[in-house]
């Protein structure tokens, strides 16, 4: 195949959860396509999730860093891509907490290489050219009880994570306004599925529960969000990708608010039976720990215009996303302790002390 011929386009973050449901789509749905995944490899990326494509003729992986400009200018010189979606970022609230400012090296710097390394490789001839940010719901910061976050809610990022995050989204926006780069943002809410690194609620949880080991809930569980099941969030970015209007925000969330408790409740319970233990063994593990500083209360998104506009909404309901995950997990427990041996485990200990 001659790559020249095809429409290329760079995926940042593609061997990380999100990004590999990205890629694995684009590559199996646009042979016309050539997918470029750029991937430094951090502890969140790992290549066995891109495994049964990886020798696809349309599909190359570069290992690199979104902070090396002069290998990411390279990348541009030698390839010259027709777009970016850009999903590469450091993406745990609680590493926010004790590392800001990895935060900010790659969510806000990498994006800012990534633009400047498009912008000066594009020229003045943006025609056809698209940057995609994909960020999230985050950024708005907290809802009380009632109300959803809409694409007009102002930002109000409440963790390093968020605040790195919108700031990332600012920039995207400047260098439309600025330089007349066309480019689009979408803003999700909280994504579970394959392939999710077991530092989040979720895996971490089924991880914990096939261990027999304690669930460490923060504070009382009374905090909510949004939950999406990953190949939904993978046919939005496909959607907003093709048929967003440009230089516009889409927000793109479940319609499936659960507060933590009840959705770990409700893990337990499908947990017990796939494991074949009696009803009532997992809610044992439930241990409530010292809440997260800076907790954001709610997050509920308003996916009306992604639905208007783009006919999109979730295809997945929750207990059959939820289902599908644990089966995952079950199917593929050495991917599980491949990522949770070594630096995981001192991860780990520093984090629940329990
Ligand atoms: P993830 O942590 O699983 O994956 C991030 C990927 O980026 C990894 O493969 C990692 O190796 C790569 N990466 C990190 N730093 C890099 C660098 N400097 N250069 C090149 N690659 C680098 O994250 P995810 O959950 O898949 O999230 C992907 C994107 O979607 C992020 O931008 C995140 O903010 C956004 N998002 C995530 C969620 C969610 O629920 N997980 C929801 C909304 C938006
Ligand atoms: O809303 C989108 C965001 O969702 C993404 O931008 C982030 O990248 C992603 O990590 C996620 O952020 P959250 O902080 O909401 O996800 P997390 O899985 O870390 O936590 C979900 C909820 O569960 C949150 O209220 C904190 C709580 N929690 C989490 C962990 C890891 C616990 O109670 N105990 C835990 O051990």
């Amino acid at each position: 195949m001659i790559i020249g011929e095809l429409k290329k386009i760079l995926i940042t973050g593609g061997a990380g959860f999100i990004g590999s449901h990205v890629v694995r789509r684009f590559v199996n749905r646009y042979p016309d396509y050539h997918i470029f995944n750029l991937d430094c490899l951090t502890y969140a990326g790992n290549l066995e999730n891109l495994k049964d494509i990886e020798k696809r003729s349309n599909y190359t992986f570069i290992k690199g860093d979104i902070n090396d400009v002069e290998f990411i200018s390279g990348l541009f010189k030698e390839f010259n891509f027709d777009s970016i979606i850009h999903l590469a970022a450091e993406s745990h609230v609680d590493r926010s907490i004790t590392d800001p400012l990895a935060f900010v090296k790659t969510n806000v710097i990498g994006t800012m290489n990534l633009l400047n390394v498009a912008k000066d490789s594009w020229g003045k001839n943006f025609r056809d050219k698209r940057f995609y940010h994909v960020s999230t719901d985050e950024v708005y910061g907290s809802l009380g009880e009632k109300g959803l976050f809409t694409e007009l809610t102002p930002y109000a990022p409440n963790s390093p994570y968020s605040a790195s995050k919108a700031s990332s989204d600012h920039f995207v926006r400047a260098y439309g306004e600025t330089y007349g780069l066309p480019y689009i943002v979408s803003n999700c809410s909280n994504n579970y599925g394959p392939n999710h690194f077991p530092e989040k609620l979720i895996p971490l949880f089924i991880n914990n529960i096939i261990n027999n080991k304690p669930l460490p809930v923060y504070g009382d569980g009374n905090y909510t969000r949004d939950w999406l099941f990953v190949e939904d969030h993978a046919i939005a970015i496909d959607l907003v990708f093709h048929k967003g209007k440009k230089n516009e925000t889409y927000n793109i969330g479940g319609f499936n608010e659960w507060k933590n408790i009840d959705l770990v409740r409700l893990l337990c319970s499908q947990m017990d039976e796939k494991l074949d233990r009696p009803k009532g063994t997992s809610e044992k593990l439930i241990t409530f720990v010292k809440d997260r500083p800076g907790h954001d209360l709610r997050y509920a998104i308003d996916s009306s215009k992604i639905n208007e506009e783009l006919q999109w909404k979730p295809s997945v309901t929750f207990p059959e996303g939820l289902k599908k995950t644990i089966d995952w997990y079950l199917k593929n427990q050495e991917w599980l302790n491949n990522v949770t041996s070594g630096d995981y485990l001192d991860y780990y200990k520093e984090q629940y002390e329990i």
